[in-house]
This record gives C-alpha cells, structure tokens and sequence, in this order.
C-alpha cells in the first residue's frame, strides 16, 4: 500500500431481534450464529428492537425484563461490545423518525403483501393495529439508518429485506444516492428452524410454554424432554426429506447446524437406529451448544452496571451514525434546518 491509499472501508453488517419473547434455538441458528466473529471484517450493529415489540401487546414489567436478558444473551452468545455495537432501539431516536419518513415512500399494496402481516394479523384478530401494518417501514429505517450492507436474518425475513431495498430504491431515485442498497445475508442450514411439536410451524419465541420451543435458557433436562418429544414420524428412518419427512428432516437441520455434519453423513451416523438414539443425540448436542451461553447470560445478568455501560455507549455510537442519515433525509426531503 502507497501512503496515499487508505484501508478499504469496512462494509457494514446490521441485524436485531424482537424482546417480545424469550430467544430460542431458531433465533440462534437463523440469525445470532451469524453476527459472531464478524467484526474483524465487517463493521457490526446489533440491536434490541424494542419498538417493534409492541405491536403485539406486551406486559411492561415482562418486556423490561426481555429486553436486559436479550442484552446479555447477545454478549453471551459470542457478540463482544468492545467490537461490535450494542443498543437498543427506543435508545435510538433517529429510527421512529426515519420509520416516519420511509412510511410515506412504502406503498399500501407493498406491505399488505408482507407474509408477517398477514400471519399476525390473523394470530391477533383483536388487535390488527396500524404498527404491525407499517412496521416493515419502521424495519427499513432501522436498515437504511445505519447504511448497511449485509442483514443476517433468517428466512422469514427476506421479503422485509426485499422490501427495504425496494423502497430504498425508491427514495434514491427521487433523492439521489442517499442509502446503501442492503443484502439480505441468510446461513445456508438453519434457515428455518420449525417447532419440534409442529414441523409445519416456525419455531417462534412468542408462545409461552409450547412444547414446540427449545429457548437459550431451557435447562439440560427440559431440552432433552423437548427434543424426546419431538413430533417425528412412524417409519423409523433417519433420512432427510423436508417434504415427506418434515420433524425429522428439522432434527437433522439441527443437528447439522450444531455439529457440522452433512445430511449424509448424519444418515448414516443413524442407520439401523431407531429416533430414540437420534433425538438423544440432537438433544445433547444441543444442550451442549446452548449451556455456555446460559451460564453466561445468568452471569451478565447480574452485573447490571456493566450492562448499563454497554448499552449507553452502544446508543451513543448508533445515534451518532443515525443521526448523519436522519440530517441527510430531512434536508433532502425538504425540512428546514432547525
Ligand atoms: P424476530 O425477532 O422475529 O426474529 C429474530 C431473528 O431470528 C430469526 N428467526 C429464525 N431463524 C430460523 N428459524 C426460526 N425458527 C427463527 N425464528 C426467528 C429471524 O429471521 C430473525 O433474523 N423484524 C425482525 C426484527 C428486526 C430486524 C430489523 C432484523 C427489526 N428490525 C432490522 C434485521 C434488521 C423480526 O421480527 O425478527
């Protein structure tokens, strides 16, 4: 390198989560796996996303609670504060005001298209309320704020990423090149983790008590209960085929996320064995994936004033990066300069 060149600048990485239940074996593998030890080459933003949380109704008391807790899992999960950015949301002015914004550039027809919604709104018919409608804007700006490049999430959340570029899209050819178009970064196995009670249904953090549900706090003996109930099917075969054999080919998903093995190899790992011996190994392995980030977790949580650290210097760096975006969008939209 000659004196007169720079480093090239890192691109930017961006993700977050919802406190509005406890994470789960799904949000670890669909998305958290894959913020971890990215920071020497990307510049990382991890965030709570507190805001969106409400548009399902929420126990106050309960969400405070979440929200700390998901801090400290992210920590616990690998995610260091020192080199990567750690905030919550509602910190974060800039993203209900961006949210605000980027509402009026996302079109009715686009979010009533959105998969999520209408999931949600039949889930919750008695409170169809105009956040969850709007919300994938409110996502947007949470992408769009911070000039990502790359958003690591899980299946279900490509078509939100889609249509943050779409209206990315939008807003630059009107504007100019205000936001970077941001890619959707999803891990090739662990995509879509499905419910171990229901392999038809995503493995979801909302529900309490589903038996479907292996969170990052489930104890040893709770996991592997979970996993020996696990909905499978009567022919006794460990063999992959999403289609015809949906729980076991899930199980195997696992398995293969948390020990590295292909599909084949895992097959004939299990050959002649029946499910019992199968699901035992899923489970412990599992269990043992999961007890590290526990015990950590349970050990962060009581250290409230590092916590309250981490997360005032996250919001402070978030808010200074958001904060450039936000000035840029209103002078370009045409606010006055306060
Ligand atoms: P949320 O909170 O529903 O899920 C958090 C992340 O976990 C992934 N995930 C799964 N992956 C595999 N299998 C599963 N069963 C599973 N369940 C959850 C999700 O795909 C997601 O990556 N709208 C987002 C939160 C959000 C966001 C953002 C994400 C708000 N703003 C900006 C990225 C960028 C959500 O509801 O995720």
């Amino acid at each position: 390198m000659t004196d007169t060149m720079q480093p090239a600048k890192k691109k930017r990485m961006l993700s977050g989560i919802k406190p509005s239940g406890a994470l789960t074996l799904g949000s670890y593998l669909g998305a958290i796996r894959n913020w971890k030890d990215r920071a020497e080459e990307f510049d990382c933003y991890y965030f709570m996303a507190d805001l969106h949380s409400i548009t399902v109704r929420q126990n106050p008391a309960d969400l405070r609670r979440r929200s700390l807790e998901q801090l400290a899992q992210y920590i616990a999960c690998g995610i260091d504060p020192e080199k990567n950015v750690l905030f919550f949301q509602s910190h974060v002015h800039q993203h209900a005001e961006l949210g605000w914004v980027l509402n009026c550039y996302a079109m009715f027809g686009e979010l009533s298209r959105m998969t999520q919604f209408k999931d949600k709104s039949a889930k919750n018919a008695d409170n169809i309320n105009g956040g969850l409608f709007t919300y994938p804007a409110l996502m947007a700006a949470d992408i769009l704020l911070y000039q990502a490049d790359y958003v690591p999430v899980g299946e279900d959340q490509k078509q939100h990423v889609e249509l943050t570029r779409d209206i990315a899209k939008r807003f630059n050819s009107i504007y100019g090149d205000v936001f970077t178009m941001p890619e959707p970064y999803i891990p090739k196995v662990g995509a879509r983790i499905m419910s171990l009670a229901n392999p038809d249904a995503k493995m979801s953090k909302s529900e309490n008590d589903d038996p479907g549900r292996v969170t990052l706090m489930d104890p040893p003996e709770v996991i592997m209960r979970l996993f020996k109930r696990a909905i499978t099917d009567c022919d006794a075969e460990v063999r992959y085929d999403p289609e015809n054999k949906k729980g076991v080919s899930n199980l195997m998903t696992i398995y293969s996320a948390t020990t590295g093995r292909s599909f084949a190899e895992i097959e004939q790992e299990f050959a002649g064995h029946g499910y019992g011996d199968f699901k035992k190994a899923v489970g412990e392995s599992v269990v043992e994936l999961l007890r590290p980030i526990r015990e950590e977790t349970c050990r962060l949580l009581a250290d409230k004033a590092y916590l309250q650290k981490v997360m005032a210097e996250g919001a402070e760096k978030a808010s200074y990066v958001a904060e450039k975006t936000l000035r840029k969008v209103y002078k370009k939209v045409g606010f006055v300069a306060r």
